[in-house]
C-alpha cells in the first residue's frame, strides 16, 4: 500500500470503528484523497483555465491540443476500489453488535465501483450468510432478472444491504431454514455508517431501496412504506457528506415478491419512474 492509500485507510479505520466519534476523521481521510487527486473546486478551476484557454486560443484561430481535465465529483476507480475494499475489511471483522457473533460470514456487498445504480436490500439471509455474498439465493435471482429488465447487468451495478450479518430469529441455530427475521434498529443504526461509507464512494447517481427496512433507514422514519414506493427522493444520510446530489426510489423486496407475484407489475411500475427519470424509458403522461 503506497502512502497516499495508508492514510485514507486509516482515516477509513477511524471512522467505522467509532460510531461516536467525529464523522470529520473521514472528512479528514477523504481531503487528503481530494488532495491527491484534486478537490471537486480545484478541478472546477482546472475546467474553466482549461475553458478560457481554449476561448482564446480560438479566438486566435488556434486549436488546442490539450485534454480537458477529469470532470469534479470522479474519484478514479482504482481508489474507489481501494475504499471499497477497505471497508469489506472492516466489516469481515467487526464485532459491533450481536450479529457478528452468529454470522458464518458477513456480507459486505460486492459490484461495480463506478455504478451508476446501487441497489439496497435489509440483511444477508441463509445464503448468503454462507456466501459472503448479497443476494445469491432466491430472492437474488429475481434481483438479477429485475437488473436485467431494467438494462443492465449484475457486474454493471452495486448491491449492498441495510446490515451486513445474517439477522437471524434463531441464533442459537445457524443452519436451520426460514430463520431469517428484520434487523432491530441498534443493529441498523451500528451498521448504517458501512452502507453510507459505500453510498459515498461509489457515489451512484440513483439507489433503490429494496422494501420496507431499506426504504424507512435510507428514505423516511415517519412515513409508511406504501407513501414513498415508486416515487424520487435525494438521498440525506446521517453519517457521512455526500459530494454530489444522489436519487433513491423504494419499490418491494424481491422476497416480497417472491411470495406475492402479483405485486411485480407494481414493482415494476416503480423501476419504471426511475428509468425515466434516467433517461431511459420515456415519462409518464
Ligand atoms: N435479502 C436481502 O435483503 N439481502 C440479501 O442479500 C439477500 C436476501
Amino acid at each position: 500500500m503506497d502512502k497516499e492509500i495508508k492514510e485514507i485507510a486509516a482515516g477509513l479505520k477511524s471512522f467505522l470503528q467509532t460510531a461516536e466519534e467525529d464523522d470529520l476523521i473521514l472528512e479528514a481521510a477523504l481531503t487528503q484523497n481530494k488532495a491527491a487527486f484534486g478537490s471537486a473546486a480545484q478541478k472546477n478551476e482546472t475546467k474553466e483555465n482549461f475553458q478560457t484557454q481554449k476561448k482564446q486560443a480560438e479566438e486566435k484561430n488556434q486549436t488546442t491540443t490539450e485534454t480537458p481535465p477529469i470532470l469534479a465529483y470522479t474519484k478514479h476507480s482504482e481508489d474507489k476500489a481501494k475504499e471499497i475494499a477497505y471497508i469489506a475489511e472492516m466489516i469481515n471483522t467487526c464485532q459491533k453488535c450481536e450479529l457478528g457473533k452468529t454470522r458464518i460470514k458477513a456480507v459486505p456487498g460486492e459490484g461495480n465501483v463506478n455504478a451508476k445504480i446501487m441497489f439496497v436490500g435489509e440483511g444477508p439471509g441463509y445464503e448468503e450468510d454462507r456466501q459472503g455474498r448479497p443476494f445469491v439465493g432466491r430472492a437474488g435471482q429475481l434481483l438479477d432478472k429485475i437488473i436485467a429488465a431494467m438494462g443492465f447487468s449484475r457486474e454493471e451495478v452495486f448491491i449492498a444491504n441495510i446490515v451486513k450479518c445474517h439477522p437471524m430469529t434463531d441464533p442459537s441455530n445457524p443452519d436451520k431454514r426460514s430463520n431469517d427475521r428484520a434487523p432491530y434498529p441498534d443493529e441498523i443504526a451500528v451498521c448504517r455508517r458501512y452502507l453510507e461509507q459505500q453510498i459515498k464512494t461509489i457515489s451512484p447517481d440513483y439507489v433503490v431501496a429494496l422494501g420496507g427496512v431499506a426504504a424507512k433507514t435510507l428514505i423516511s422514519q415517519t412515513q409508511t412504506f406504501g407513501a414513498v414506493r415508486g416515487k424520487i427522493f435525494d438521498l440525506n444520510l446521517t453519517c457521512v457528506e455526500l459530494e454530489k446530489p444522489i436519487k433513491i426510489l423504494a419499490t418491494f423486496h424481491p422476497a416480497a415478491l417472491l411470495r406475492n407475484p402479483g405485486w411485480k407489475k407494481e414493482a415494476w411500475e416503480n423501476l419504471k419512474v426511475l428509468l425515466a427519470d434516467m433517461g431511459k424509458m420515456p415519462k409518464a403522461k
